[in-house]
């Protein structure tokens, strides 16, 4: 069984970028800028957003964080929106979801141009996405789909099953690795909540994405032996063992799926950082304009 070290990986391509702006620089170009919008107290958004903006120093982007309060109303949302939409220094933003309940993060996600829409949330890079064009591709998929390229697992013709169908990772990751084409060309199921019989899907599978937000989900006599196992979540259970009184898990079972993988991505130390690392090639993407001139 091997890792999959997201961390390891997130830090090779933080290199790759950072020499890339160090070069930009010397030819005297634009530096990519990110800018990050929070709005509420959203403990877990308050990480990511902390770890996007940090990422951006680690490679040398610039980067804004817009911190707004939870009362925020939704036209105030949309005036930040346009703003960065037409402020020339920033090459993408985000909207980090979710969003407090009085405003629709639809309504949101539709006013970000798609220019610069790093998230790869808008339906226009969505749906170039699915039809194979250029597009900023979603932060998780497009993580995962450079783990497995990097790692060079093998993906044509192999059965994939994803475990949950989410805007953000499901769909789209179902999406990838059916397309034509290195890291796709798999056969791939798609299985949810009314799923019936889940775990005789999963057994079929040659690589599984589990990204289904329930802690230990998956099952190690789910596994054929020799699997792919790429473990999206991101849970918080109670542990009174640590300090915290918490800890970190993902959506399968480590411990069980682990003896039976070929190859498996650790919680933490897996796709989180690759989530995170994807933005920022997302941001490079924009700021050279190497999807819309
Ligand atoms: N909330 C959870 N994941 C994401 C993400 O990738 N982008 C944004 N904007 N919000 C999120």
């Amino acid at each position: 069984m091997q890792l999959l070290d997201g961390k390891l990986l997130s830090e090779n391509i933080k290199l790759e970028l950072a020499a890339e702006v160090e070069q930009l620089r010397q030819q005297g170009k634009k530096i990519p800028h990110l800018a990050a919008v929070l709005v509420g107290e959203d403990s877990a958004s308050q990480v990511y957003v902390s770890s996007k903006i940090k990422s951006c120093e680690q490679v040398g982007f610039k980067s804004s964080l817009v911190r707004r309060p939870a009362d925020t109303t939704e036209e105030e949302l949309l005036q930040i929106v346009y703003d960065l939409n037409n402020d020339p220094d920033v090459d993408g933003f985000i909207v980090q979801l979710p969003l407090p309940k009085h405003i629709s993060e639809e309504r949101i996600t539709l006013a970000i141009d798609h220019r610069k829409d790093v998230d790869g949330f808008h339906p226009i890079n969505f749906g170039r996405m699915a039809q194979g064009m250029p597009a900023f591709l979603p932060a998780t998929p497009f993580g995962i789909v450079e783990m497995l390229r990097r790692y060079n697992i093998e993906t044509a013709g192999k059965h994939c099953v994803v475990v949950g169908r989410s805007n953000i990772v499901g769909t789209p990751m179902a999406l990838l690795l059916s397309r034509k084409g290195y890291p796709g060309d798999c056969t791939v199921t798609l299985v949810h909540s009314r799923t019936q019989h889940i775990e005789d899907e999963i057994r079929q599978a040659d690589i599984v994405v589990a990204a289904i937000g329930k802690p230990n989900f998956v099952q190690g006599d789910w596994i054929k032996e020799g699997a792919v196992v790429i473990d999206v979540g991101i849970n918080r259970i109670p542990d009174p063992s640590k300090k915290s009184g918490s800890r970190l898990v993902g959506d399968v079972d480590f411990d069980a799926v682990a003896p039976k993988c070929s190859h498996i991505t650790p919680v933490p130390g897996g796709v989180g950082l690759m989530t995170v690392t994807a933005l920022l090639m997302n941001t490079l993407k924009a700021c050279r304009k190497e999807i819309y001139s």
